[in-house]
């Protein structure tokens, strides 16, 4: 079903608080990484960066002021100057070369250039009523859900709803597995990243960038569970949507003769159960607490926009200087596949 349709056959409760949905395109895809490699160039692996243009090789909680260095963001909402990263997807074929597979924009944000769709949102996804309260993240926050070297399913139960979803259409939001889909997805992966909601309401950041916050402690997010004690504070749900334009690489024929499916992660990642995203605050003054407590259901009258063509004009400048586009014998930073 479209989400317009989708929304309007669930009927209309009014809000008190608010979900927040919009599309941002990409900033920059670069081997960086400001949170967990600060001052390193290139990191690791290769990321997809969506948000403002003051993402650099450091962001000092201390000194970089996302919203005032940023002239510009690759988000709707123009308050959004915070950066969002993932891995980027690579095609392994089957004589073992590796091509980055392309993101495509979803339904009505048609245009779009890569990026993400990017939520916020007090209670549920589908419930309209969106009525709980929430504290907006704080300027110098920052966090990262999942974990780069996880390979099995035992692993990744340590995070709940980092999921994909092997879309058979536009419509497509079911089921969501932890491990890549096993089979072509006609209309693209979609990688979900949900982040964790409750925040010990002291630290902006963690040594690890996780345990500053943690899931609530019954229960779920979906379910309203209360958060646990040492993390009391109710913070907004960041679910990252990004669609991986698989279509080029949906013939069988081009896949593992062992039977395996042929997408990695940039980390090197062939189960898909190290699925990781980054998120550092840097949204204009108050404007995201307003917006939580606005009265709204995915439109947000209150916060100021642009147009896609305007998002598309804002990047950053190549820091890395390095093909990650053509057919590739290794991915980028010469990881392994494992
Ligand atoms: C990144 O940081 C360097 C060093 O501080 C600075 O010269 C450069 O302008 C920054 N780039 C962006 C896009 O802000
Ligand atoms: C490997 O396979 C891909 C997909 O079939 C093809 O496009 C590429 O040129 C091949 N590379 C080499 C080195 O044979």
């Amino acid at each position: 079903m479209k989400w317009n349709s989708f929304v309007a056959a669930l009927g209309l409760a009014a809000p008190t608080s608010a979900l927040l949905r919009f599309g941002c395109s990409k900033l920059t895809i670069q081997r960086l990484d400001p949170l967990v490699n600060p001052g390193q160039n290139p990191s690791t692996h290769l990321h997809q960066i969506i948000g403002g243009n003051s993402f650099n090789v450091t962001m000092d909680p201390k000194t970089h002021d996302l919203a005032k260095l940023s002239t510009c963001t690759t988000c709707q909402f123009t308050e959004d100057f915070s950066n969002y990263w993932t891995a980027v997807l690579y095609f392994k074929a089957k004589n073992g070369t590796l091509k980055r597979v392309p993101q495509r924009a979803q339904q009505g944000m048609e245009g779009t250039q890569g990026g993400m769709v990017v939520y916020y949102m007090t209670d549920a996804l589908f419930d309209t009523a969106q009525k709980s309260k929430v504290t907006a993240f704080k300027p110098g926050f920052r966090m990262l859900i999942g974990d780069v070297n996880y390979r099995s399913r035992d692993e990744a139960r340590d995070f709940r709803q980092l999921t994909f979803i092997c879309m058979q259409n536009e419509g497509t939001r079911a089921p969501e597995t932890v491990e890549f889909p096993k089979t072509p997805c006609p209309a693209g992966i979609m990688a979900n990243h949900r982040f964790p909601t409750c925040w010990d309401g002291v630290n902006l950041d963690s040594p690890n960038h996780r345990d500053h916050v943690a899931y609530p402690e019954s229960g779920t997010f979906e379910s309203g569970g209360p958060c646990p004690s040492t993390h009391p504070v109710r913070l907004p749900q960041i679910l990252l949507e990004t669609v991986w334009d698989t279509k080029a690489f949906n013939n069988k024929a081009d896949w593992p003769a062992d039977g395996k499916q042929p997408f990695v992660w940039s980390s090197g990642d062939g189960t898909g159960y190290s699925s990781h995203a980054d998120y550092v605050f840097g949204w204009k003054d108050d404007a995201l607490q307003k917006a939580m407590d606005g009265h709204t259901y995915v439109t947000a009258p209150m916060l100021k926009t642009q147009t896609i063509a305007q998002q598309n004009k804002c990047s950053v400048p190549d820091m890395v200087g390095e093909d990650f586009d053509s057919w590739l014998p290794k991915l980028p930073g010469d990881i392994m596949v494992n």
